[in-house]
């Protein structure tokens, strides 16, 4: 069986909820949100903010070891803080070549790499030279910028540059995060070089997972979205088989629902904190009957003594 593996999700998915997903069972590895490297020298904290799993061996307290995700577009300050991060034992080393927001692609870094496959062999050339051996450095694509027709070029340029796997989000950039994913492109790199792939995008349920192995011929998959959204994915997909009971995922849901909202009340300031819920409760209404009803209960609340007293309700555990 391959392995299923828990996308990096800036903004969406941090420790606390990775947390509770590797938790929840199903997933081999897990990538943290991009650090940012640009010219300024990143402190240690910087790294141990963004994946503070690196303070316990770099692993979930589930277990599940976690991959720091680095973005940038200078060779030599991606090395030198790559090898700052190495100090702190992480799982492996991931680079990013596929953020599409503005604020990153100005300055050349993400997605915009993929315009300049030589510069992206030298990003992971310099970083894999940087690192020991012993850390695994690895790589995340998407297809190209507007069209596909540098995706192989990209993809043989990170496996020059020494990395030991690639993920393939099946999109461009322009195609944001519309669907459909296009799969048979993962084939087609796949194909194109020796390093193992990873098929990314578009991942919902069990089937979708084995329709993603079966067009692509990867047997490792990263979910991004469906696993926010269906938390016991990954572990039905490891149980291959039996029907869903979405009542019954829920009871076990709903203590997981109160314990991130506790620790989102400790970790975020009181204004920013029903958002945090929310956004969670967002992802789940598209599984969920419960998270639909719940989402629509606190929706328009704002204080934190509303959304306790809307969660106590639902959960029935306050
Ligand atoms: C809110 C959000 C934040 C993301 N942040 C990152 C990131 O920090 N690094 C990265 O490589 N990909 C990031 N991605 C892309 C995902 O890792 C993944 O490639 C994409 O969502 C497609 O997979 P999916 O269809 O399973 O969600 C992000 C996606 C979303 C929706």
């Amino acid at each position: 069986m391959g392995k299923v593996i828990l996308a990096p999700m800036e903004g969406l998915a941090d420790s606390l909820l990775r947390d509770l997903l590797t938790r929840l069972g199903g997933y081999d590895g897990a990538v943290s949100e991009f650090v940012r490297v640009t010219g300024t020298r990143l402190p240690l904290r910087t790294f141990r903010r963004v994946c503070p799993e690196l303070l316990d061996g770099s692993r979930t307290p589930a277990g599940t070891p976690v991959f720091v995700q680095l973005l940038g577009s200078h060779p030599e300050r991606m090395a030198e803080s790559a090898a700052r991060l190495a100090e702190l034992g992480p799982s492996g080393i991931d680079l990013n070549f596929g953020c599409p927001a503005p604020t990153v692609n100005r300055h050349g870094g993400g997605a915009m790499l993929l315009e300049d496959p030589a510069l992206m062999a030298r990003i992971a050339a310099a970083v894999r030279g940087a690192v020991p051996r012993g850390i695994p450095v690895t790589a995340k694509m998407r297809l190209g910028v507007s069209n596909t027709k540098k995706t192989l070029a990209c993809a043989a340029a990170l496996e020059s540059g020494g990395i030991a796997s690639l993920v393939v989000h099946a999109r461009t950039k322009e195609q944001g995060y519309r669907p459909p994913a296009h799969w048979e492109w993962i084939a087609r790199v796949r194909e194109s070089v020796s390093v193992p792939v990873v098929a990314n995008g578009e991942v919902w349920s069990e089937s979708d997972y084995r329709r993603c192995r079966e067009l692509t011929g990867c047997s490792d998959v990263m979910i991004g979205r469906g696993a926010v959204a269906d938390p016991f994915l990954a572990r039905r997909i490891r149980a291959a088989g039996g029907a869903v009971d979405r009542d019954a995922e829920w009871r076990e849901l709903a203590p997981l629902l109160d314990e991130f909202w506790q620790r989102v009340k400790q970790c975020v300031v009181a204004r920013h904190a029903p958002g945090r819920l929310k956004l969670w409760l967002n992802s789940l209404r598209r599984c969920y009957p419960q998270a639909e009803a719940l989402y629509g209960r606190v929706r328009s609340l704002t204080s934190v003594a509303d959304v306790d007293a809307a969660l106590a309700v639902a959960t029935g555990l306050m």
